[in-house]
């Protein structure tokens, strides 16, 4: 189907397959996500091929299950980490269990070649493992090696590896990762020199695709969408009115109560200034989702029972609008998949509301609609600005499916949403008055369920503990916390304390992700 010259990411279940194939896609050359026992077939079109990451160990005899005959292609192949330490092995290298060796160290490079073309002697790269190679098979040379530097654990051979005769290659660090500060430089190197893509592929080409796909799976039928108002459900419900009509399209707004301040009535005006709220409907549930979450203080089940409220929500505003043989819409997108074990080979770390097992059957049953799946949130910003969304929505902080309950910690009741609520937006007022809100990605208030002692004027308190969170992050899978000015950190705490009935504390969460998430729960 593809003009496109095409690399194919074989995904061994890191974290970051995903993330290589995005990078790839900003050189703009097509990459697809490849499954590592899909048959050789399979990899007959591409122009070459990345072996990701795992968190699987080569060296306790695991085998990874890969189609060997991709060895046989005549096309590039390199791989990363764990795909690295799979090519050296397969050609006769030994990987041993060498100890951890995790965060940046300093990759010395050995000799000119063209994978670090445009790169200097010595390049900051990103390690994470414990297995390592320790020699190389006939035809192989060391190409880089990293010392002892930041990075926990000792310095290490063979850290880049290469054949020119069979165009195999290994990074034994992550050069799709930021802190590997000339990965791209490295992964452009191998794409476009080594492998010879033409850059081809864009967004636009990208959407016409989906345009395409959308058409074949709705058919005759009509799609209905829970339209948060957040970046990636509103260019989705775009993204579907211009693939089925708008009069097809049926947007739902529920207030779960769990919104930041204002944030349903905002939501609903703009949807309607974007042409697609032919049929814009809203509910206010908050009463089913707080009751439902009164007394529930664990992480997951608070994210449990708001996937099932809102299941059974739509359903039955589906059933109240007359609404049937619909698809169910969603803007879910790559990172939500992945954090939730969507991917074969992946842990679950938290359960994202469009994965709950109602959901997961319907997808199942080809009852799902999700035209963003493969993107990440900086794609899809740029689709957003591909479709003519305002900017203003295309850069709202991503906000979690379920709200503020999960920025709540403990038990969730009106009163504290509340004090958190406001809490929340002066925050945010201060970061968008300083003109720092687009230069992150994402600013927050949480609420602890500590109560610690204070004083106001001359009486004692006790009250409630808020912490700030500002992050900055390419795509929500990694985060540094955000350098934020002291007399901003100062007027937002001092606001806080004195406009927040029951705050009597605010802190700052200096921890990044990982080993914290962005979100506390
Ligand atoms: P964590 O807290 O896992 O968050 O580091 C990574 C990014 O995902 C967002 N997030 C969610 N988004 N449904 C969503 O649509 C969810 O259940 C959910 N939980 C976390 C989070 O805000 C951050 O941007």
């Amino acid at each position: 189907m593809s003009q496109h010259d095409t690399i194919a990411v074989v995904d061994f279940g890191g974290q970051y397959a995903h993330l290589i194939a995005t990078k790839v896609r900003r050189l703009r050359v097509l990459a697809e996500i490849r499954q590592p026992e899909d048959p050789i077939e399979a990899f007959r079109k591409y122009k070459g091929i990345i072996l990701s990451g795992s968190p699987g160990l080569l060296s306790s005899g695991e085998d990874s299950g890969s189609t060997k005959a991709i060895y046989d292609l005549d096309v590039p192949i390199v791989g990363f980490c764990f795909g690295h330490q799979e090519i050296a092995k397969h050609y006769g290298g030994r990987v041993v269990n060498g100890g951890r060796e995790w965060g940046r160290a300093k990759l010395h490079i050995v000799r000119e070649h063209p994978l670090f073309e445009g790169l200097a002697p010595v390049e900051q790269v990103f390690m994470s493992h414990y297995d390592s190679v320790v020699s190389v098979g006939e035809g192989f040379e060391e190409l880089g090696y990293t010392v002892l530097g930041e990075s926990e654990g000792a310095g290490h051979r063979f850290a880049a590896i290469g054949s020119d005769k069979y165009r195999r290659y290994g990074f034994q660090y992550h050069p799709e990762v930021d802190d590997t500060v000339h990965g791209h430089q490295m992964i452009a190197n191998f794409v476009l020199g080594i492998c010879g893509c033409r850059p081809s592929w864009t967004m636009e080409r990208y959407l016409e695709e989906q345009v395409e796909r959308v058409r074949a799976q709705v058919g005759h039928r009509s799609v209905f969408l829970l339209a948060s108002g957040g970046v990636d459900s509103t260019v989705a419900a775009k993204l579907f009115a211009l693939a089925i009509g708008p009069d097809r399209l049926h947007l739902l707004h529920v207030d779960n109560g769990l919104m930041r301040k204002d944030e349903s009535r905002h939501v609903v005006e703009t949807l309607k200034t974007l042409g697609i709220g032919e049929h814009l409907h809203f509910v206010d549930a908050s009463e089913d989702f707080v009751g439902a979450l009164r007394g529930v203080t664990e992480p997951e089940a608070k994210r449990q029972i708001i996937g099932d409220t809102f299941v059974d929500v739509f359903e039955r505003e589906a059933r109240r609008l007359g609404i049937e043989d619909h698809l169910l819409g969603q803007g879910t997108i790559y990172p939500d998949t992945i954090e939730t074990g969507g991917t074969k080979r992946s842990d679950t770390i938290k359960t994202h509301h469009n994965r709950v097992p109602v959901i997961a059957r319907m997808i199942q049953a080809g009852r799902v609609v999700e035209p963003l799946a493969e993107l990440y949130k900086v794609e899809v910003r740029e689709l957003g600005e591909q479709l003519g969304i305002p900017q203003e929505m295309i850069w709202r902080h991503p906000f979690p499916g379920p709200g503020l309950a999960v920025r709540c910690l403990g038990p969730v009741s009106r009163q504290r949403l509340d004090m958190l609520r406001e809490a929340d937006a002066v925050f945010v007022e201060e970061i968008k008055a300083a003109g720092l809100y687009r230069k992150m990605w994402q600013s927050f208030a949480v609420l602890l369920p500590v109560r610690s002692v204070g004083v106001m004027g001359d009486d004692r308190t006790y009250q409630y503990t808020i912490a700030l969170r500002a992050v900055e992050s390419l795509d929500g899978m990694t985060a540094d916390w955000v350098r934020l000015p002291y007399d901003l950190l100062a007027r937002a705490s001092s606001r806080i304390v004195n406009e927040v009935p029951g705050v009597n504390r605010v802190v700052y969460d200096v921890s990044s992700k990982p080993p914290s998430t962005i979100e506390w729960e």
